[in-house]
């Protein structure tokens, strides 16, 4: 049976192969989720990127996939993480081999990511009220038959 070990919680549990690391810490009453997140998370279903774990010097880290990548980045368009090389989502972990882990790892803004994204955002948002100001002058001219 493999091992996790809990770093901060100075706690191991033997837990069944294959078993999710999130259902794991859940069970043994240690949230992966810190402050607001507590109520602000999607449950396990891998949308939110809030439960964070570094896998402590990535030593049995199971991949990352591209999906998984974009969630701990997170979809805000204002505000994206840096994803650290051994944080994983725990709703997305299963625990095949022995695991050591450190819950709530530190998070940073990714400035270049979210300098991107706001770009991104802003010329959306150029485009957008452009062509609402066209449909809605077109629709004042067939209203007033002008
Ligand atoms: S709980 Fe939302 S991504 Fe894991």
């Amino acid at each position: 049976m493999p091992v996790l070990t809990l770093v901060n919680e100075d706690k191991t549990i033997e837990v069944a192969e294959g078993e999710n690391l999130r259902q794991v810490l859940l069970k043994n009453g240690i949230s992966p989720y810190k402050g607001i997140e507590k109520a602000l998370n999607c449950f396990g279903n891998g949308l939110c990127g809030t439960c964070r774990v570094e896998i402590v010097d990535g030593k049995n880290a199971p991949s990352l996939s591209p999906q998984d990548e974009l969630m701990l980045a997170g979809l805000l368009p204002f505000y994206a993480r840096k994803v650290g090389k051994h944080v994983r989502l725990s709703c997305k972990t299963k625990i095949t081999k022995d695991l050591e882990i450190k819950t709530y790892p530190p998070v940073e803004m990714d400035k270049q990511l979210t300098k991107e994204r706001l770009t991104l955002t802003a010329i959306w948002s150029l485009f957008g009220g452009v062509f609402l100001f066209v449909v809605t002058r077109m629709l004042i001219e067939i209203a007033t038959g002008r």
